[in-house]
């Protein structure tokens, strides 16, 4: 947990433990936003063993020196820790989307512990399952875009991630971010598979242009209609001087079909679409 939300994090892992000690602390994923925490867990429980790969406590050691004491715990791909009726298997997940990243499958209630995978951006409204929302109205968008700029450069190693989710039986996924996946987790990992093989969506056209004087955007605007005129449907227009570089990306993973326009700028692109290319 980042380590601005502590003092909840921590209310929050006593009160599920209702008086009880912790006895592992499994660390999927060293970002700040999940580990920043980690030293003041430590410390509250230091009888409580680290599980994590060798690359995530490797980590540790950068991030927070010698002062975690816990006993460590390195795990490779496939371990299994035995918590009685639990049992934790886990899952190499290198570079979705940081290199020491791990699944971790509870096979009793069959809840696969995805880290970043199948996260998205936003904050949730008190419904915490995907089934209490409209995923399609509400949240693809902030989906992709959050798949798009955090994984999408590493469609092969989410590849190889979905291949070893395809063993698992999985019921539940629980991902770092956004609500909980109970039900049609077909639906996510379809997205995902669609994204990491880098195919469309659908049939749809993004004109993404950079103008000075607007005669560039006028050219946008007038290929739009003529595409219309020959019956193209989903057409969707970004001046890349107004809108953040991660929306721009985020349609051009879903789009089948991507139009790039731009002026002049002192010899070379202008810097805005420069800095969507590259
Ligand atoms: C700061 C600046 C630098 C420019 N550099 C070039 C250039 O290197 N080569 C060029 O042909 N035009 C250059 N132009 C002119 C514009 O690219 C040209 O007028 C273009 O048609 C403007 O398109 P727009 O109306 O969509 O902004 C420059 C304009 C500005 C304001």
């Amino acid at each position: 947990m980042d380590y601005d939300s502590s003092r909840v994090f921590v209310e929050n892992v006593k009160a599920a433990l209702n008086g009880k000690t912790l006895d592992y602390i499994v660390v999927n994923h060293m970002e700040p936003d999940h580990a920043g925490s980690l030293r003041l867990i430590c410390d509250l429980y230091p009888d409580a063993a680290l599980v994590a790969t060798k690359k995530a406590v490797d980590m540790m050691a950068q991030f927070f020196g010698d002062e975690l004491k816990n006993e460590k715990i390195v795990v490779k791909e496939g371990d299994t820790v035995s918590l009685g009726k639990h049992e934790l298997s886990f899952y190499t997940a290198p570079m979705v989307h940081w290199p020491e990243v791990m699944v971790t499958y509870e096979s009793f209630e069959k809840v696969l512990f995805s880290a970043d995978a199948f996260g998205t951006f936003g904050a949730l409204n008190g419904n915490i399952f995907n089934d209490e929302y409209d995923i399609d109205r509400d949240w693809l968008p902030d989906y992709r875009r959050y798949y798009t700029n955090i994984c999408g450069k590493y469609g092969m190693q989410v590849q190889s991630l979905l291949k070893k989710a395809l063993t698992l039986d999985i019921q539940m996924i629980c991902p770092l971010h956004g609500p909980i996946w109970r039900s049609n987790l077909v639906y996510i990992i379809n997205k995902y598979d669609i994204w990491s093989k880098y195919e469309a969506e659908g049939n749809s056209v993004m004109i993404a242009y950079a103008s000075i004087y607007g005669n560039t955007e006028n050219a946008a605007y007038y290929l739009a209609n003529e595409l219309s005129k020959l019956g193209v449907k989903d057409i969707a227009m970004y001046d890349v001087s107004s809108t953040d570089v991660s929306y721009i990306i985020s349609e051009t993973f879903r789009c089948s079909h991507i139009v790039l326009m731009s002026a002049t700028y002192n010899l070379e692109i202008y810097p805005k679409m420069d800095d969507y290319i590259s």
